[in-house]
């Protein structure tokens, strides 16, 4: 017998009673990502992002810039996850907005825009978490028959540009950060050792494309002994730096000799510390099931690195689909359809905040 999840119970329900559905738009703007998407009865129906390429030449997202281009892609991109979804927005039950962390430039935007629509509208207003946003990801449902989601209790390895974290996720809304990075983030590591290797930014994807050619065995870098759940990647990006320095002293193109190899050997060594902390983590707490989320968990090793880890230790894992890795509406209108569902809504005051 085919099993119906409890979202498309409720779709089935709406129809057949001729209930009013429940319709989120939500709109995320907190680094250089806009993007709107819409969700009607849990099942998301859009999920449109803008990009912003004006970084690239400085290496690394200036915030005024950012801000600058989510006042251009607002709009757009709101009126283009609309349509996609084919609904017009005074069909809409509520807005739901990041509220942070991020950059507040950026999130003044994206809040400033759903609170004149919720206003317009006369509907209410709802904030998200960015990072409940990217852990809640997994539950992004686009209504196929073959879509998997953890089951709770599970951990969840929250790493991006701006955060490394192992979260335990007891429930939506009952969530546990156990562990954490001490100063720069996993994404934040790839991307400064890129620099110094003349990649432009961001680095994250490049480091991953290289290294693919690359031997990971070939260099050693240094890995940091933290007790407990947290991480470090000072120590790493540092020994990386000056192993770079102490060979371009001998020779001037050792970069360009050795790209995929310093890649591949930097990437590994940002796996092996990720993954070292998450095996201990579950095996401590004793559970089996484990979730990837954030913009580096669209790097092809750590994917990797977690299937062999479900496959080693008959442990149940999650990887997101490349589009729900990188920052993106459809992770904040999950989070934002199931507060709605709680009543959980935030007055037209509220403001953003850059962090927790
Ligand atoms: O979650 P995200 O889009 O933005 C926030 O930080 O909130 O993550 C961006 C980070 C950047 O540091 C980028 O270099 C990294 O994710 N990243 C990757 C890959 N794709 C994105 N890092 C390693 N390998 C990748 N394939």
């Amino acid at each position: 017998m085919q099993a119906y999840s409890e979202n498309e119970q409720l779709l089935t329900r709406n129809i057949i009673f001729g209930m009013k559905p429940t319709i989120i738009l939500a709109i995320e703007s907190s680094c250089d990502d806009t993007s709107a998407a819409v969700i009607r009865d849990g099942i998301l129906l859009s999920n449109v992002t803008a990009s912003q390429k004006v970084h690239e030449e400085y290496g690394g997202v200036v915030p005024e810039l950012a801000s600058r281009a989510h006042q251009q892609n607002v709009l757009p991109v709101v009126d283009t996850a609309l349509r996609r979804a084919g609904v017009d927005r005074h069909e809409l039950s509520a807005i739901g907005f990041t509220r942070g962390p991020g950059l507040l430039g950026s999130l003044l935007v994206g809040t400033s825009f759903a609170k004149g629509m919720a206003l317009s509208l006369g509907i209410p207003l709802i904030e998200v978490n960015h990072l409940q946003g990217h852990v809640l990801a997994h539950f992004v449902s686009e209504g196929k028959a073959d879509e998997r989601h953890p089951e709770y209790p599970f951990l969840c390895l929250l790493v991006s540009g701006g955060n490394s974290q192992i979260v335990l996720v007891r429930a939506w809304n009952d969530m546990q950060i156990i562990g954490q990075t001490i100063d720069d983030a996993a994404g934040e590591a790839f991307d400064k050792c890129a620099k110094v290797m003349n990649l432009p930014y961001p680095g994250g994807p490049l480091i991953d494309r290289l290294a693919k050619e690359g031997d990971a065995e070939r260099f050693k870098f240094a890995k940091p002994n933290l007790p407990g759940y947290d991480y470090s990647f000072s120590g790493l990006k540092t020994s990386f730096l000056y192993f770079l320095r102490d060979n371009l002293k001998d020779n001037p193109d050792f970069i360009e000799q050795n790209k995929a190899d310093l890649c591949a050997s930097l990437q590994k060594t940002v796996v092996d510390i990720l993954m070292k902390k998450l095996r201990k983590a579950a095996k401590d707490l004793g559970i089996s099931h484990v979730a990837v989320a954030g913009g580096v968990s669209a790097n092809s090793a750590l994917r990797n690195a977690f299937i062999d880890y479900g496959k080693r230790y008959r442990a149940e894992v999650y990887i997101p689909p490349f589009s729900y890795t990188t920052d993106n509406a459809a992770m904040i209108a999950q989070v934002a359809y199931y507060k709605y569902g709680a009543g959980d809504f935030c007055p037209i005051e509220a403001v953003p905040f850059a962090r927790i």
